[in-house]
């Protein structure tokens, strides 16, 4: 598995011979943080039941993968116990699925995320660190977003994810157990899953222009996003995970620090391809979408020293290098 970051430089031995687990780590960016995990030479556990479609072949060889869900207790706690550190990453993640199954939506990424944070305390685990979302700051128009400011969940996706904050913040306060919730804004990157109807705006780009197809835009293409590729998110995970005080629930964004509109993003892959010709198809925008989003980055830098690692640019390079490739050995395998 490569990474454009040598995780050793940046976390030395902090890791070194300890058990973690990541919930979620099939999954596109709990596979990253499993990866980078092993090779600071963790002791990695990843729970994933496959249900978001990713790859347990795809981790290194010395992971231990379970298949299972965190909804069933007893697996969830076997797979805690003797564990410092746990990486909370499994959900279901698309808005518009949300709107159409609330119910699920709330078992998996609320209920679920409480079914961890319990196995957590039982276990004695040393931290809890939470994949929450920037989706949990709505469509208020105050850019940038800080933490301080209300949560407005627009979907039940955002809603399960200020749920879980909520969880995390409680099991801090009252039940001796150190959390601490990670609001990422819109993670891009290899292996992020372009196979369906609800993937992620780069990952569909990637597939559809790839094809040679126009890549198609919900909305006037004018919103815009704090695209951040996956290797910060690692980055502020093994901050977090490694930091010496108690975080105590805190809730800290995650993100690049720059906006790019979804019309720009489309120029930029075309020019990566030299196919200017694929320009945007425009179709009516999605219910539960924000129109734009860009964090402050402000207490992660003060908190966890937290600065992105990666660019934009440099990012979307090495997912449009990986998404070609992996296209190139799909087609030859067909
Ligand atoms: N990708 C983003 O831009 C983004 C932004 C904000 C927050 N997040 C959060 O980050 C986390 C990882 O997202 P991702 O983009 O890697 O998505 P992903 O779908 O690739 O990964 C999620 C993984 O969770 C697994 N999973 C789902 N339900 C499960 C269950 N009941 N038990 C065990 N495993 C289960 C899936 O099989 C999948 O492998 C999620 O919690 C997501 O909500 C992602």
């Amino acid at each position: 598995m490569s990474s454009l970051t040598d995780w050793r430089k940046l976390h030395g031995g902090n890791f070194d011979r300890q058990a973690v687990l990541v919930t979620g780590g099939a999954g596109f960016i709990g596979s990253h943080l499993a990866a980078a995990l092993h090779e600071l030479g963790a002791d990695v556990t990843v729970l994933d039941d496959l249900s978001g479609g990713g790859d347990p072949a795809a981790l290194p060889k010395a992971v231990h993968f379970v298949k299972g869900s965190i909804l069933d207790q007893p697996l969830l706690q076997k797979c805690t116990e003797g564990r410092r550190l746990v990486f909370h990453q499994a959900a279901l993640g698309s808005v518009p699925r949300s709107i159409e199954q609330p119910r699920l939506y709330h078992d998996v990424n609320a209920v679920g995320t409480l079914c961890v944070l319990e196995s957590a305390r039982l276990a004695g685990v040393r931290r809890v660190m939470f994949a929450a979302s920037s989706s949990a700051y709505g469509d208020s128009p105050t850019l940038p977003k800080i933490e301080t400011m209300p949560t407005s969940p627009r979907s039940p996706y955002a809603a399960t994810k200020v749920a879980g904050e909520a969880l995390l913040a409680a099991y801090a306060v009252s039940l001796n157990l150190d959390t601490v919730s990670l609001r990422y804004f819109n993670i891009f990157g290899p292996r992020q899953s372009a196979d369906n109807a609800y993937a992620a705006v780069i990952a569909a780009f990637a597939k559809a222009m790839l094809s040679g197809k126009r890549p198609t835009i919900f909305g006037d293409g004018q919103q815009s996003r704090d695209f951040t590729y996956v290797d910060n998110v690692v980055h502020a995970n093994l901050l977090a995970a490694s930091h010496p005080q108690p975080l105590g629930g805190a809730i800290i964004n995650i993100a690049c620090g720059g906006r790019i509109s979804v019309n720009q993003l489309a120029r930029e892959m075309a020019q990566w391809l030299r196919r200017t010709d694929l320009t945007p198809i425009y179709a009516a925008e999605r219910a539960g979408d924000v129109k734009h989003s860009l964090a402050d980055l402000s207490l992660a830098q003060s908190t966890l020293g937290y600065a992105p690692i990666v660019d934009f640019v440099s990012g979307l390079d090495a997912t449009m290098q990986w998404y070609r490739s992996a296209l190139a050995a799909h087609t030859q395998s067909k």
